[in-house]
């Protein structure tokens, strides 16, 4: 009985759709264009054409953590290990500052050598020499007194995706020493500590169901995140998911429009791995809702080691290459980069 025009438009006035109904839209591209137009509207609504950038420096592919799907897990034997010195991320940051880089974000593999104290030493002398800029930790799940200490050295956002918020598909992509239960918890943490906070999951990991992206979608409208980070899942090579299929450029540009139907404040990246599966993936996935670009700052030295999955893009560039190919690729899609901080706009607030 709907229409295609209507169950859009119903998920765009009501930012909410039943289970049903979130099932339907998923499952077909029957909805897509209306989809792709009604969330650029919105976008359009709240962020204007504006595009943000984030510098994303990829300090350390250490880790401790062994997640099935991930190319620089604990046992990838086949991986060349790396970390930046302090002054080499404080390098990274003046270079971005001065390419016009008002956000650093701070990812890495959950590397035991980078201690709390280490984490707050760095964090204090970023904020030291950019105070108007923010930082970004993605560094895993820690106590909640560490993302204290880091917030209380300068650090005011944290990305941190859930990953899957069903339990039982949770399982299937960590060893037991990971949850779902205990990922949610960090997340809840970083909210009442007073940080942005970003969240989100992969799209088309192995074994998702429809269901599974229902009850991540359920996930966040709990979470109310800042910011919300998909990609397509992409295979690498040296995992236990080597035989296992990529997610799609569809459906992963199906879900990032419904998510700026039902959260039209938040920040949605146009991610690497959605620019490593289609040449332009990013510039679709702008044109499908999202209004956040995040190049890449590490020397490229690195840029190879920090391998989560086959062909990833943007390893060859130099920071300001990156920034200027980006760019171009906005400014095609109808967007514009701004040099700003880039901070959530809740209509609340
Ligand atoms: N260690 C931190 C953490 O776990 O949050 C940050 C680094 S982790 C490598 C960053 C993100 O990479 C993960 O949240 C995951 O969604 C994504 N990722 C890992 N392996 C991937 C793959 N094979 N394809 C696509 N994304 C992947
Ligand atoms: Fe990095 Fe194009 S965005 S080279």
């Amino acid at each position: 009985e709907n229409t295609n025009e209507n169950l859009v438009e119903l998920l765009r006035t009501q930012r909410d759709l039943s289970d049903e109904q979130l099932r339907t839209l998923l499952e077909t591209d029957a909805y897509d264009e209306a989809l792709f137009a009604e969330a650029d509207q919105v976008r359009r609504a709240h962020y204007g054409t504006e595009v943000y950038i984030r510098g994303l420096i990829e300090f350390t592919n250490y880790c401790k953590n062994n997640c099935y799907y991930c190319g620089i897990r604990r046992d990838n034997r086949h991986a060349t290990r790396y970390r930046l010195t302090k002054d080499e991320i404080l390098e990274c940051c003046a270079e971005g500052y001065a390419l016009g880089f008002r956000t650093f974000v701070l990812q890495g593999g959950e590397d035991p050598y980078f201690t709390d104290k280490r984490v707050c030493e760095i964090v204090s002398a970023i904020r030291k020499n950019h105070p108007d800029c923010a930082i970004t930790l993605s560094i895993g799940e820690k106590p909640r007194e560490s993302y204290q200490a880091y917030f209380d050295a300068g650090a005011n956002r944290y990305l941190l995706r859930h990953e899957t918020a069903d339990d039982a598909h949770y399982a299937k992509l960590h060893p037991v020493e990971l949850s779902a239960q205990k990922r949610k918890e960090c997340l809840f943490n970083l909210k009442e500590i007073g940080y942005q906070v970003g969240s989100g999951f992969m799209v088309g990991s192995p074994y998702q169901t429809t269901d599974n992206l229902i009850a991540d979608l359920r996930f966040l409208q709990k979470l109310q995140p800042d910011m919300i980070g998909i990609g397509p899942y992409i295979t690498h090579a040296e995992t236990p998911f080597a035989d296992q299929k990529s997610g799609t450029l569809e459906l992963t540009l199906r879900l990032v429009a419904v998510l700026r139907l039902m959260f039209p404040y938040a920040l949605l990246p146009a991610t690497t791995a959605l620019g490593t599966i289609h040449p332009e993936g990013r510039e679709l996935g702008l044109k499908a809702g999202a209004n956040v670009v995040m190049p890449n700052l590490s020397p490229v030295r690195v840029r190879k080691l920090y391998e989560l999955y086959e062909n990833k893009i943007c390893t060859g560039e130099e920071a300001a290459q990156c920034r200027g190919c980006l760019e171009q690729r906005v400014r095609s899609a109808g967007y514009e980069i701004v040099t700003a901080r880039g901070d959530v706009r809740r209509e609340d607030a």
